[in-house]
């Protein structure tokens, strides 16, 4: 058995302890890192496979370990969701064209820890409304955050990330969600980002888990396409994902996969 310390709450959401704080930090950052360098793999006329091996190699080199690599049968070590991609993206011959926008979603296992972290990137110049989509999406994930104390509940992050997104006239995915993360990949709670004030588990200071609401440009339906991963939205709307694992302070919350470099959201010039 593995030794993984803390207690549970009576909804199943672990409780880790300061010390644990330290490990989320490392495997953040490091899953923060590969992404930034993978700002240089993004151009027009690139395939998501040669995107997808640099982060295999990257991951290799540094001798941390993929999550994704044979989880539930995945084969990659990212995640690549091209446009109207929702999430879960599969890397291949796809080639890049000028004005796709993409997510790429990265899981690392650092000394038994777990750093989950995605962000949107552009190639080429991307029309306005995708500029506006991914900007959206961005401040609903950092508003989602900004609800996170000891106190506040699931729902109150999820009503900052529904109400800020639906003010713009874009839609909050519902068939996916965050999710506690840890010693694990996947744990409780499920962290909806759509909900109610008040409502679903309250807040404790050392729960760990992720943020990542994928927002639309249309409906909110999606459908997995017959590789059994590829999860697109239905009316093929553009949609857009930003991902942050964090962890409950005692007045807050930690952000673990920030950008060292700062390039966490693609600025636009
Ligand atoms: N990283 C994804 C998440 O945010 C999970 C990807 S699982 C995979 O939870 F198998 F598709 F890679
Ligand atoms: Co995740
Ligand atoms: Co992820």
């Amino acid at each position: 058995m593995e030794d993984i310390r803390g207690r549970l709450t009576k909804d199943g959401i672990r409780i880790y302890e300061d010390a644990d704080f330290a490990g989320m930090r490392e495997a953040g950052r490091i899953a923060a890192e590969i992404l930034d360098m993978a700002i240089d793999y993004v151009k027009v006329g690139v395939s998501t496979a040669t995107i997808d091996d640099f982060i295999r190699e990257e991951i290799v080199r540094r001798g941390v370990t993929s999550a994704t690599i044979g989880y539930k049968g995945y084969q990659h070590a990212s995640c690549i969701s091209v446009n109207h991609v929702v999430c879960h993206g599969i890397p291949g011959a796809k080639i890049l064209a000028d004005g796709d926008i993409l997510n790429i979603d990265v899981t690392v296992i650092v000394d038994g820890w777990f750093g989950d972290t995605s962000r949107m990137y552009v190639a080429g110049n991307a029309p306005r409304k995708a500029e506006r989509l991914i900007e959206v999406t961005h401040e609903a994930l950092m508003r989602g955050i900004a609800a996170v104390k000891p106190g506040n509940t699931f729902g109150d992050i999820g009503f900052a990330i529904q109400s800020y997104v639906e003010a713009n006239r874009m839609s909050v995915v519902r068939d996916f969600c965050g999710h506690g993360l840890g010693r694990v990949f996947h744990a409780p709670p499920n962290v909806l980002h759509y909900g109610r004030a008040n409502a679903r588990e309250v807040l404790e200071e050392g729960m760990f888990f992720t943020i990542e609401p994928m927002v639309n440009l249309g409906r909110p339906e999606t459908k997995v396409l017959a590789d059994d991963w590829t999860a697109v939205t239905r009316d093929k709307s553009l949609s857009a994902q930003f991902e942050h694992s964090v962890g409950v302070t005692a007045t807050g919350c930690e952000i673990f996969t920030l950008s060292p470099a700062g390039k966490f959201h693609p600025t636009y010039g």
